[in-house]
């Protein structure tokens, strides 16, 4: 299983990228714009070269089927590794998968987005995407159960032999992580806040201040016995 990080903040994820845990990075505009990147360009830039060979999401920013083409060959001539977000289906409900088809027949890398239904991975999966994301905090909002769609669209993808790999974003704590990595997701994309959360433990500090401690402890009965 892969980790990605949801962030567009260049020190969360050099600092994660350091520690050897992250295989790749996630964007959407909402997370360039919390995370004051407003240039996204100039952005993703500096993350794809960060992080390179290691592959970026960049989403497309518009409604329109055609700009979507456009766009998406623009962003990907920005770096090598960048992969492009294109949702499953517009705002108004129009499917987006000619975009995905049409993209990865050119050779570009597809993130299919924002899938929230069993249906939805299966058509991005004929569309040829390289990812598709599903968003089990969105998923479950609305009542339904991210683990059970996790492994039903891995399980499905798997016995159909498709290419393409599950991304679950959308994690709203570390049970979400817990559960979909049990669930068999290829790649959990997690925000920086909830890498450190599931590092952290009350207990194993407590423990590790333990040994510290005795440590220091049986250095000075030491240094007693060699000056006395
Ligand atoms: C994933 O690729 C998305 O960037 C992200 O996880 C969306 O999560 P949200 O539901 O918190 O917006």
């Amino acid at each position: 299983m892969e980790i990605f990080i949801d962030s567009a903040n260049i020190e969360e994820i050099g600092k994660w990228l350091a520690m050897g845990v992250i295989d790749g990075v996630t964007t959407n505009p909402s997370i360039m714009f919390k995370d004051g990147v407003y240039d996204a360009q100039a952005g993703a830039k500096e993350i794809a070269a960060l992080v390179n060979p290691r592959p970026v999401s960049v989403e497309v920013t518009t409604n329109d089927l055609d700009e979507m083409l456009d766009q998406a060959r623009i962003f990907a001539g920005w770096a090598p590794n960048i992969v492009i977000k294109i949702p499953q289906i517009t705002v108004d409900g129009t499917p987006c998968y000619g975009v995905i088809k049409k993209l990865e027949s050119e050779g570009i890398k597809v993130n299919a987005t924002v899938a929230l239904s069993l249906g939805q991975v299966i058509l991005a999966a004929k569309a040829g995407a390289t990812y598709i994301s599903i968003f089990g905090g969105r998923v479950a909002d609305e009542g339904g159960n991210a683990p059970e769609l996790i492994r039903k669209a891995v399980n499905w993808l798997e016995h159909w032999n498709y290419k393409s790999k599950i991304i679950v974003g959308s994690i709203r704590g570390v049970i979400d992580i817990q559960e979909a990595a049990v669930a068999g997701a290829h790649i959990i994309t997690i925000p920086p806040q909830f890498l450190t959360r599931m590092a952290d433990h009350k207990y194993t500090r407590d423990t590790v201040r333990q040994f510290v401690t005795d440590a220091q402890k049986a250095m000075e009965m030491m240094e007693k016995a060699r000056t006395s």
